[in-house]
């Protein structure tokens, strides 16, 4: 391990156990078995109390709301979780809008974003009042102001406009530059803007941008804040003021031993960039406040060594967490008790019948048949990308809170999997 254990939302005991709050692993892995998504209560609501904290200092008594990126995990629980704490929701579809209404969340604080929205979602949108849309297309603007017609509303909107700032993150998260299939050009944004002001079913309200996802540093983020909000004053100076302002989300967590953006600091760029102005500051983050609260939990079922390497077939696979083979990412792996097996080098992979399925390369652990592992910071963008490839049932999602523990989803069976499959 290259960083503490706590901080990815685990801990060791004084036998060595792993354990989350207070419960140890390997009785969430006896009672709800594995592979399994493990969340901890108390490390999400430290994630967006700390989130809310710097935001809170940094506006000194002026207006901001947390958007958490429902993306990320949209298990209810969380949703309730953060719904409680006052968050508000960015949504990308009808589905996560009815997951975010369903868990208590506002729709008087939801933004929706995506670039292909379509006419049933715009409605459903507008039938719940939400925030505002984030608008990517000049089509776009023209169909929701069609729909917002049939209905006899206004439909509030921010231009999601892309800033052209290089994200520097993976290329496959990276979503702010010009060959992005995401937002309006900024040199379109005023032309853009200025069509909407005279669309009767159309309302601005804000500037909003997303340049990508795990960045670690934050000067990309500054200089599209910067960007946006030089917008907004060439906005204000036409007659069409906005009353929110939107960088996105993107802040990257620590998977390995990066150095990542200091929230603090973050805060007070964004606030010095809005200065005085008279507008909300909304934020968009997923990762940040769930991706190093959760846990995959697998056992080994076989261990295999070969003439090149050795290998740990866990009960896990890419259809769990994608992401290693996805977009390389690292994830650290624990065993998760103290075993009597000698370390060694391990490529731990999955039954999945391909050679992408794998889930981590080379890593020192001492982990024997039957042993559980623990693959970190799997709360962001695991669980809602797993997939049925294989036939493989979804996994179990837990909540631990203090001492107890509790599913938040149960595991799919075999007919969950086919219902809705006909011959
Ligand atoms: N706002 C918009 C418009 C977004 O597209 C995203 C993420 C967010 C906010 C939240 O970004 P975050 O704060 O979580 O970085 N599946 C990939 C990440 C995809 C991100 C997509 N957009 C991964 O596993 O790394």
């Amino acid at each position: 391990m290259s960083a503490p254990l706590s901080n990815f939302g685990v801990a060791r005991d004084a036998t060595g156990a792993v354990t989350m709050e207070q419960v140890s692993l390997a009785s969430v892995a006896e009672q709800f078995g594995t592979p399994c998504f493990v969340y901890s209560e108390a490390a999400l609501g430290d994630a967006y109390r700390k989130l809310d904290a710097a935001l809170k200092a940094a506006r000194n008594g002026r207006p901001y709301l947390i958007c958490y990126a429902v993306k990320a995990n949209s298990n209810l629980a969380v949703l309730n979780l953060f719904a409680r704490m006052g968050a508000g929701f960015d949504i990308v579809s009808g589905g996560e809008l009815k997951r975010v209404l369903m868990a208590g969340g506002d729709a008087g604080k939801v933004v929706f974003s995506g670039l292909g929205k379509t006419a049933a979602e715009m409605k459903l949108a507008l039938e719940a009042d939400i925030k505002c849309f984030n608008i990517e297309s000049e089509p776009e603007l023209d169909r929701l102001n069609s729909v917002a017609a049939s209905m006899g509303k206004r439909a509030r909107v921010s231009l999601r406009v892309n800033p052209d700032v290089d994200a520097k993150t993976h290329p496959y998260i990276s979503t702010g530059l010009k060959n992005n299939k995401f937002g309006v050009a900024f040199d379109r944004a005023l032309a853009v803007y200025r069509k909407a002001a005279s669309l009767a079913n159309i309302e601005v309200s804000g500037v909003d941008c997303h340049i990508g996802s795990q960045l670690v540093d934050d000067t990309p983020l500054r200089e599209a804040m910067s960007r946006i909000v030089a917008l907004a004053d060439a906005l204000a100076a036409e007659g069409i003021p906005v009353h929110h302002i939107c960088p996105g989300g993107g802040i990257g967590i620590v998977y390995r031993n990066e150095q990542t953006i200091e929230i603090g600091a973050y805060a007070r760029a964004l606030q010095d960039c809005l200065g005085d102005r008279h507008v909300e500051l909304l934020l968009e983050p997923g990762r940040m406040l769930v991706g190093n609260a959760g846990v995959l939990l697998t056992r080994v079922e076989y261990v295999k060594p070969t003439e090149t390497k050795n290998f740990l077939v866990v009960d896990a696979a890419m259809n769990d967490l994608i992401r290693p083979p996805l977009y390389q990412a690292y994830h650290e792996v624990v065993a998760v008790q103290p075993g009597a097996s000698a370390q060694q080098t391990y490529d731990i992979v999955g039954p999945i019948c391909e050679s992408t399925d794998v889930l981590a390369q080379g890593r020192q652990l001492s982990a024997g048949e039957g042993d559980l592992i623990a693959i970190l910071s799997a709360g962001a963008y695991s669980f809602v990308m797993a997939s049925n490839y294989n036939t493989r049932p979804r996994a179990a999602e837990v909540m631990v809170s203090g001492s107890s523990m509790r599913s938040v989803r149960k595991r799919e069976t075999f007919d969950d999997v086919v219902a809705g499959e006909n011959i």
